[in-house]
């Protein structure tokens, strides 16, 4: 008897088993291919942030169609083609400046927005052109894509969207080795955590910085009258491998690569000591956020967030020297210069509270991951670095 129950029990298995096959394997691609056929277009896609978002990406999503578009403007920025093709992503060689060079035939469904002139220093002298057309008008242009395509739009903005002179009169002391935030602070938006999106927006910025903001103002029409929607990231110093550090953009690989090469040092204004603080954000960090961002977007779509290291990364330059000595095992010489750099501000360490209240999100990296990561990176590819980083 029991074993005639069992046989029927069996029948029954098989026949629903036969039954739910042909659903399943109907229904198993489909999701497949709708939980994978996402397409995402990086401008700027061969520098710094762009081939490290578009490489970790592919790397991560395999089956994601990831198309690179860059005009390679950025020295170095040509070492990325060859990585990128074999990790399967698609090269444009294209300008943003251009509108035809964004007349894609394909669709996309986000649009990782990497493409800029990033020096704070660029437009203060005869290049004003450049920064304005591909930072502002580039921007511009390739809104215009994302609304023509429907993607969504991810925004790569900074810090120096916020004014110089108001970072200049925010409360800090002198300590032995950085400034520090004050607890007592006059304006808004400034704490003891660093500076928050409540920081005031008025008075001058940097031709750079005010180009990324002219650019979050434009993104916002693009929301109220062309339906694209955004997240808006704002930040601070991001850096790892693959950032071609020079004088004026891309400290941190300047200052590893000074003491990987023997070269001296220079600490610029504000006494001439290295006080100036920055955090700095890994670039494996901004992966982590943009990743959230592109499988949450609901939870960040129209939301401008400050993203920063914050103070467990901020790291003064005098601090950075001793981090780069340990970790490369030289020391080199220093200079000082009295005279303050043009657009060089004291202290900038963001506030993430916001970000982290929307996203859960938060940097998991400090300074000397940073630095170590910098350094690997280097040294593995020293012979191809060195005209590059040590010039
Ligand atoms: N690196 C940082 O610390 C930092 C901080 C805040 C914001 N950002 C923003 O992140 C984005 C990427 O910065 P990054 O550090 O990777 O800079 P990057 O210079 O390494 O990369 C920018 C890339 O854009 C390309 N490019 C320049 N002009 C172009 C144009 N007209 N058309 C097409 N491509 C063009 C360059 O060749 C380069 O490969 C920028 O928008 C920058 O403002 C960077």
């Amino acid at each position: 008897m029991y074993y005639i129950c069992r046989l029927g029990a069996l029948k029954n298995y098989i026949w629903f088993v036969c039954d739910l096959l042909p659903a399943y394997l109907i229904i198993a691609p489909l999701v497949f291919y709708e939980v994978n056929n996402i397409s995402i277009l990086i401008t700027g896609g061969c520098g710094f942030i762009g081939s490290n978002l578009s490489l970790l990406l592919k790397e991560k999503y395999p089956f994601y169609s990831v198309t690179a578009l860059d005009n390679l403007k950025r020295r170095g920025s040509e070492l990325n083609i060859s990585r990128l093709k074999a990790a399967g992503i698609e090269f444009i060689h294209g300008d943003i400046r251009n509108r035809e060079d964004l007349e894609l035939d394909k669709k996309f469904d986000y649009i990782i927005d990497a493409a800029a002139e990033p020096s704070v220093m660029a437009g203060m002298g005869a290049a004003l052109s450049y920064v304005i057309n591909t930072n502002l008008t580039g921007t511009i242009n390739t809104l215009e894509l994302a609304a023509r395509s429907g993607a969504k739009f991810i925004f790569l903005s900074t810090s120096r969207v916020y004014p110089i002179e108001h970072l200049e009169h925010i409360n800090y002391t002198e300590g032995a080795t950085r400034f520090e935030l004050s607890a007592e602070q006059t304006l808004a938006g400034v704490s003891e955590r660093g500076i928050a999106e409540n920081f005031p927006l008025d008075k001058a910025r940097s031709v750079y910085g005010s180009t990324k903001l002219a650019s979050e103002l434009m993104i916002e029409e693009f929301r109220e009258f062309f339906d694209v929607q955004y997240v808006i990231n704002r930040c601070g110093v991001i850096a790892g491998p693959y950032q071609m550090g020079k004088v004026d953009q891309g400290v941190i690989t300047l200052w590893v690569a000074r003491h990987y090469w023997k070269k001296d040092i220079a600490y610029f204004g504000y006494g001439g000591t290295g006080k100036q603080v920055r955090d700095a954000l890994h670039i494996f960090d901004l992966f982590d956020l943009v990743d959230f961002e592109i499988h949450n977007f609901d939870r960040v779509n129209g939301k401008t967030l400050n993203a920063g290291g914050g103070m467990g990364s901020s790291v003064s330059l005098q601090e950075l020297t001793r981090v780069c000595e340990e970790i490369t095992g030289n020391k080199v010489g220093s200079q000082s210069v009295l005279e303050n750099r043009k657009g060089d501000i004291p202290l900038y360490v963001t506030d993430n509270t916001k970000i982290i209240r929307e996203t859960g999100w938060q940097p998991k990296r400090d300074i000397n991951n940073i630095i170590g990561d910098i350094f690997s990176w280097i040294n593995k590819n020293e012979q191809q670095l060195k005209p590059i980083l040590d010039s």
